[in-house]
């Protein structure tokens, strides 16, 4: 039987969207098939503990097969193989989610009368709540854009963008965990700083991102407005921010997204 849908690399990515896939309902485990060069990670898989261990049907190859769509989830070094692989299977819609790879490229190992997406997710797909970016290459569809977007939307929150953007996605929502990562390390050393034991700052410093993540999720309110909302006038808060702005963190952070979009157009180059 040919495959719903075909991830070709099983690793953090792969494995994530294949979660997503199932959880979601987009398809069945017998749906869906993995191709996983690596038989270390082959075994994974199939564990017991392992997606085809916990979705029973889910079928595990080691190198591409016909199916009727595929996203390609390996490292970006490898996607040239994936893909003339898939061309040779005769895969004729293709996903890509491999961060720098170009359109025009994917479109050429595809082969002719592919068509191919790509996408920018960033790593909280692996808890599915990823931010993600997906353009059409030039021979894909309303249809394939769908279909695409339909894959990504099982981690998280999609937007449609075209190419030209996207090595900004890179630098705005793929590098940004790591940026609002290093937030959380610095409130952490600043509540051993007025006096908090380092596990009792660790746990409210975590607490307060995701608290305030989740503000920002469930109420859709613009972040100056939850700001606003919690900064009395002559109070704690304020004095806090002044600080922050007296340092140019409004700043850093624009310089710090400058400078990874700038990096991701040199990478790609
Ligand atoms: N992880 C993230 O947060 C994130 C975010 C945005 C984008 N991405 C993109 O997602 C892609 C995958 O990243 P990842 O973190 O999931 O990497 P990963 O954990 O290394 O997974 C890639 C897997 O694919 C296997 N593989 C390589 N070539 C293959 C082939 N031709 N056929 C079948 N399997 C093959 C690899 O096996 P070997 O180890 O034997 O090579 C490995 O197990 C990358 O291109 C990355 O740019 C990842």
């Amino acid at each position: 039987m040919v495959a719903k849908l075909l991830v070709v690399g099983g690793g953090k990515m792969g494995a994530a969207l294949l979660e997503g896939l199932l959880i979601s309902g987009w398809a069945r485990p017998t749906d869906l098939a993995v191709a996983e060069a690596s038989p270390a990670r082959q075994a994974e898989l199939a564990s017991p503990e392992g997606l085809a261990g916990r979705f029973p049907g889910l079928e595990i190859v080691s190198e591409p097969v016909q199916a009727e769509g595929a996203v390609v989830a390996v490292k970006p070094g490898d996607v040239e193989g994936a893909c003339q692989a898939l061309g040779f299977a005769g895969v004729r819609r293709v996903l890509s989610v491999a961060a720098g790879v170009k359109l025009a490229d994917l479109a050429r190992w595809c082969g002719e009368g592919a068509a191919v997406l790509r996408a920018m997710p960033n790593t909280a797909a692996l808890v599915g709540d990823a931010a993600t970016a997906v353009a059409p290459g030039p021979g894909a569809t309303s249809e394939d854009m769908a279909w695409a977007t339909g894959i990504m939307r099982a981690v998280g929150k999609v937007v449609e963008v075209p190419e030209r953007w996207m090595d900004a996605v890179t630098g705005l929502s793929g590098s940004g965990p790591a940026y609002l990562f290093l937030v959380v390390e610095a409130m952490v050393d600043a509540g051993v700083l007025v006096g908090l034991p380092r596990e009792v700052a660790s746990e409210l410093a975590r607490q307060t991102l995701v608290g305030a993540a989740r503000l920002l999720a469930v109420t859709g309110e613009a972040p100056e407005a939850l700001r606003a909302a919690v900064t009395s006038p002559g109070g704690t808060t304020a004095a806090g921010l002044r600080q922050l702005e007296a340092r140019a963190v409004r700043s850093a952070f624009v310089e710090a997204v400058a400078a990874a979009t700038q990096r991701a157009l040199e990478l790609g180059a």
